[in-house]
């Protein structure tokens, strides 16, 4: 059945359709109500506002669910492996072994990145955050692998470039960073244990893959693989809307996750904690700046805009988090910090009274401490894990019959209609009266 919402202005009503979502969702589509009334809606931030139907990743905020094509993340974290999860993401369904096998090996012929861009790190200034360089980098790889010729072709090559050659990429600028000598990518290992040794393998110091680092990257990029549309899959979906190439599209991810915000608040995290550690451990000044409406600081990695409870990827990650440094044998200064930290908010009225709860940066980044990226990698690790949900997004809004090219409206609050006076003669025109 049909349902429809009324809205009354001034007298007038207009029947707005309502959709429906497959849990139930309902939204009021309002796309037709300025050409029936002449109005907008605003909505700053886009807080209540749906952008798009989509079939990828079901979020429910107030519950803590969190679902990739139907399948719960707690059950993808336990059984799959991220590239299983990012097929499901980029696909629809999950693979078949042979599916699963033909995708490596296209991700293992992909894997190299032109040795002409080698060139391009070495002329970014030493101190640039690699979040930066990978947007540029990603950008700079439609140079390098121009146009193909059909557009399924196009599509199915470059997403596995992107795939392939983002992780060699990172991993590529952090040797290059330090100036050592840059490893390549080995076919013979998994995606994750791959990129681990292109991060930590040399010729002195071969790298032995640890099973249990291996596992915990694959879930860490798992739970950062969609989260519907967020801040930087908006700005991919938004970018891509107006038809540019995918490799463009993904580069303005990158740059959108990059801010503290948002990608960049698990290296927040640590620094924070960091800073608590080196201030002695002042957990309650924290806290108390955290409430203070005068002071713009915020406590790093909680609140969320949808989740309104505890982010379930939070939950898997700090489990991982104790997993990881238990079986290590390592004691971390920050994890027993952040705990602490936990514990204080989770009890506090002001926290509980906004809903705010850790979300997956709060641990997220004692972990990957523990695999031994350096923190200003952090942002990086986040955005290697999101590239399938860029890309599933990205691709679902190319086949979308309802797409549109990306544009809200405003309202404005400048000046109205003034007329031009040059400054010059405004200041002779004043200097004249004085
Ligand atoms: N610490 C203290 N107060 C907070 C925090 C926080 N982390 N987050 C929200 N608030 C307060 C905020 O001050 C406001 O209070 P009031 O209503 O009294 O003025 C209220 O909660 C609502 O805040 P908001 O900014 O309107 O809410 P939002 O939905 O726009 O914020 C957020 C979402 C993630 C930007 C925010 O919670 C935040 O800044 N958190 C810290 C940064 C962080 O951890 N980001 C990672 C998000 S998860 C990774 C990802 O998916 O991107």
């Amino acid at each position: 059945m049909r349902e429809n919402a009324t809205l009354i202005i001034n007298d007038q009503r207009y029947e707005l359709p309502i959709v429906t979502g497959s849990e139930g969702e309902k939204a009021i589509d309002i796309s037709q109500l300025r050409s029936k009334s002449g109005l907008i809606t605003l909505d700053t931030g886009f807080a209540n506002t749906g952008s798009c139907k989509s079939t990828i990743t079901f979020m429910d905020g107030e519950q803590g669910i969190l679902r990739y094509r139907g399948i719960p993340v707690e059950q993808l974290a336990e059984k799959s492996s991220f590239m299983e999860t990012a097929y499901l993401l980029i696909n629809g369904n999950l693979p078949t072994q042979k599916q699963l096998t033909r995708f490596s090996v296209m991700l293992n012929d992909n894997s190299l990145v032109h040795e002409d861009m080698q060139q391009f790190y070495q002329n970014f200034p030493r101190a640039s955050h690699p979040m930066l360089i990978l947007a540029a980098m990603v950008n700079a790889l439609r140079s390098f692998y121009p146009e193909l010729q059909t557009l399924e072709e196009e599509i199915n090559i470059t997403v596995t470039r992107l795939l392939s050659k983002v992780r060699t990429m990172a991993a590529m600028s952090y040797k290059i960073s330090r100036g050592h000598k840059v490893v390549y990518p080995r076919p013979d290992l998994s995606y994750c244990a791959n990129f681990l040794n292109m991060m930590f393998d040399s010729p002195v110091n071969p790298y032995q893959i640890d099973e249990l680092l291996v596992d915990a990257l694959n879930i860490f990029w798992i739970l950062h693989a969609d989260h519907e549309q967020n801040c930087s899959t908006s700005s991919v979906r938004m970018v891509g809307s107006g038809r540019v190439n995918l490799y463009a599209a993904i580069s303005s991810g990158i740059a959108a996750l990059w801010g503290p915000l948002h990608g960049g608040a698990n290296q927040a995290v640590v620094e924070m904690l960091k800073t608590i550690d080196s201030d002695g451990g002042n957990i309650q000044g924290v806290i108390a700046r955290a409430k203070d409406r005068s002071d713009p600081f915020r406590l790093m990695g909680f609140g969320h805009r949808v989740y309104k409870t505890y982010d379930p990827r939070a939950k898997i990650m700090k489990k991982m988090c104790h997993r990881v440094l238990g079986r290590l044998n390592r004691q971390d200064p920050l994890l027993d910090i952040a705990m602490e930290l936990e514990e204080i908010a989770l009890k506090d009225a002001y926290f509980i009274d906004h809903n705010l709860y850790p979300n997956v940066d709060f641990y997220s980044g004692i972990v990957l401490r523990a695999m031994g990226i350096p923190t200003n990698m952090f942002t990086v690790m986040f955005a290697i894990g999101r590239l399938p949900g860029w890309i599933a997004q990205w691709k679902e809004s190319m086949d979308d019959p309802e797409w549109k090219l990306a544009r809200p409206r405003q309202i404005y609050i400048g000046p109205t209609q003034k007329d031009y006076v040059p400054m010059n003669l405004r200041e002779n025109t004043n200097s004249a009266k004085n």
